[in-house]
């Protein structure tokens, strides 16, 4: 709740000081769902304005905007040796001098961290691997835990030293949720705001559902149940604001035949999730924007395994439960305190996510009159 009312003090400080109310929405929830992170990680808040942490927060972005031009994305996601020969060759802004530099601010935090079974993420990760350290079956063992969890490509790139074991460490753990963790959860909550703004009639109907179950107070996870309107419309932003179009690099288990293509064992793939969301013949509608979808005869909320936001089966998103507990209470708070409208100089925000690995929306300045 900290971080939500941190998030709110400052579009409330913007709103009011700027000319005409406009608030950038551009990196908005950025430091307070890193300190969300960081706390997560390590037990510890960092302050919204620690130099540390703003740079940490522009370094993920880098490494994503990184992976956004064609060139980068193909031959970083497809060869480890490319990013290394972009830093030999002095290309300018590889994703190893990003992650360099984001691994010297995660350092700091992650040597706070003690093997604790009762304490922070990293505490209890170190802990566990001290434990089954020699327990081959075990993904806390060294060589298997790479293999198993964090054997994918992003963190060859990241930690460089992925051939020789040495990946598996509590600076390539932070560093990983703090990427994983930042950029996606502030970015969906940019898309929350466009689609506000968007759909004016919605946006009072969040509103209201949430004033008439809280009457202004504070809420909290156990409301989730109590505002299904707010689920619906959190849930509909994930199936169309196209944030993560292609999920994470996956692997046939077997030899497979796929619309008349062969797919042999091992062969990578990437699965296109937008296609999923927006398959016509399943959702009819598809291309409106329609809450109400998601609601029982009864008037509950049921959520529709097709959007898949975080992906499908045992490679799915780490932090789904962290990220959709996020969503709630940021889109609450910010819904409760503020009414988002367009601004009617620039006409209607774009609904078209900027190219890359994370869809960013393209930035908006956006009207922002607080409630009280
Ligand atoms: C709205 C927010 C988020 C969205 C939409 C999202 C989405 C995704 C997607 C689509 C994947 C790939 C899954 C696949 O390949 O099938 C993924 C993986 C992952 N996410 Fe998230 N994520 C979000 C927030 C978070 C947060 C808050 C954390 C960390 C606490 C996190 C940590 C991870 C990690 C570690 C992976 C890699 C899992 C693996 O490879 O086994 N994500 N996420």
């Amino acid at each position: 709740m900290e971080e939500v009312m941190g998030v709110c003090e400052e579009i409330r400080k913007k709103a009011t000081s700027n000319k005409g109310n406009l608030v950038s929405i551009e990196r908005l929830f950025a430091p307070a769902a890193n300190n969300v992170i960081c706390r997560f990680a390590s037990g510890k808040r960092t302050r919204q304005d620690d130099p540390d942490l703003i740079e940490m927060m522009e370094a993920s972005k880098d490494v994503f905007l990184l992976w956004s031009t064609d060139l980068f994305k193909m031959a970083q996601m497809y060869s480890m040796c490319f990013s290394k020969l972009c830093q030999w060759f002095g290309v300018k802004n590889n994703v190893y001098e990003v992650s360099e530099k984001l691994n010297k601010k995660l350092h700091k935090l992650a040597a706070q961290g003690h093997a604790d079974k009762d304490g922070s993420f990293i505490e209890r990760h170190l802990y566990m691997q001290e434990e089954l350290k020699d327990n081959q079956t075990s993904v806390f063992c060294k060589r298997q835990g790479m293999d198993y969890l964090w054997g994918g490509l992003f963190d060859m790139f990241l930690a460089g030293n992925y051939s020789q074991g040495k990946a598996f460490n509590k600076n390539l753990l932070t560093i990983n949720i703090s990427i994983s963790g930042t950029d996606t959860t502030s970015t969906f909550m940019e898309w929350v705001l466009i689609f506000l703004m968007t759909y004016p009639d919605i946006q009072a109907k969040v509103f209201r559902e949430i004033q008439e179950t809280l009457g202004g107070r504070e809420a909290t996870l156990q409301d989730r149940s109590r505002l299904p309107y707010v689920n619906c419309f959190i849930e509909e932003v994930g199936r169309v604001c196209q944030m993560v179009d292609l999920a994470g690099a996956h692997q046939v288990e077997e030899d497979t035949v796929f619309r008349g293509f062969l797919f042999p064992k091992g062969t990578q793939v990437f699965g296109d999730m937008s296609a999923v969301r927006t398959e016509p013949s399943y959702w009819k509608d598809t291309d409106e924007f329609r809450p109400e979808r998601y609601l029982t005869a009864g008037g509950q909320f049921q959520a529709e395994e097709r959007i898949a936001p975080f992906g499908v089966g045992k490679r799915r998103c780490m932090g789904e439960v962290l990220a959709r507990a996020e969503a709630f209470l940021f889109t609450v708070g910010v819904v409760q305190n503020f009414e988002f409208r367009q601004n009617g100089e620039t006409g209607p925000p774009s609904l078209l996510p900027m190219s890359g690995m994370i869809g960013y929306p393209q930035n908006y300045n956006a009207v922002v009159i607080p409630r009280t």
